[in-house]
């Protein structure tokens, strides 16, 4: 049975990415921050969910949450936030830039090295983090700037990373999720969440060295940086 963590399981792609592991025979390790959130997975999902509580930017907590699981194939750094609209180059603040850089772009690495040692013993290890369109540098857009580095700053993190592994033939790449339903991505946005984590589950359980250092679309193929 593939064991998988999933960070940011209570709602939005890393509740649908349960879901759809879970749908799939895996073992899901989902992260969430509240009791809550934790007791409604639980009941909903059954016992081949298990709910983790803690922070991603806790390294301490996360640490002792996963001594508790044994066995583990595959992460998926799904959480995220978009941080504060008004993020353009005129006024941003270092203080805005840390929340999202922290959560978004330094807590995936965090989250990669606490799980190393099990992905090492891994059958068919896989580290997916969830990038962003909004990373692609042929944009010259400014908004949300904060989000678009921090997404752009974890690509060049997670392909350093794959290069990296490659000695222990952990492969590692970036999803891009299009636009999605969620509440970071509203209402209007082009793509079904369910769909979103069929297309992302796909990848992750397929995932070889021969994509790891790429970015890829949730519907599979290969795209720039
Ligand atoms: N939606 C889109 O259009 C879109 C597009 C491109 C990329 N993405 C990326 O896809 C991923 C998921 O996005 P989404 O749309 O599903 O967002 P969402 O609906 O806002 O959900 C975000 C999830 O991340 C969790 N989270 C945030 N900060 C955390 C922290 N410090 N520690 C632990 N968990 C934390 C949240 O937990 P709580 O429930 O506890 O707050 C929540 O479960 C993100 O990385 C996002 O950047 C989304």
């Amino acid at each position: 049975m593939r064991k998988v963590l999933i960070t940011g399981a209570a709602r939005g792609i890393g509740y649908q990415l349960c879901k759809t592991a879970l749908s799939d025979g895996a073992h899901v390790y989902g992260s969430v921050r509240m009791q809550d959130d934790a007791d409604r997975l639980q009941r909903e999902f059954g016992d081949d969910f298990t709910p983790l509580l803690f922070d991603i930017r806790d390294r301490e907590n996360a640490a002792e949450k996963l001594i508790q699981i044994g066995e583990l194939d595959t992460l998926i750094n799904n959480a995220g936030i978009i941080g504060p609209d008004d993020s353009d180059t005129a006024t941003a603040t270092l203080e805005t830039f840390s929340d999202v850089f922290e959560i978004n772009t330094f807590a995936p690495l965090q989250m990669a090295q606490l799980v190393l040692p099990k992905l090492k013993a891994s059958d068919h290890p896989a580290i997916l983090s969830i990038s962003s369109q909004m990373s692609w540098m042929g944009y010259a857009k400014s908004d949300h700037i904060s989000y678009r580095a921090s997404k752009v700053a974890l690509n060049k993190i997670m392909q350093g990373l794959a290069t990296d592994l490659a000695q222990h033939e952990i492969p590692v790449c970036v999803v891009d999720p299009g636009w999605v339903r969620t509440d970071m991505g509203g209402e209007d946005a082009d793509n079904d969440p369910t769909d979103v984590a069929k297309g992302i589950w796909k990848i992750a359980r397929d995932l070889t060295m021969s994509k790891s250092g790429k970015f890829i679309r949730w519907t599979g193929e290969e795209r720039d940086y």
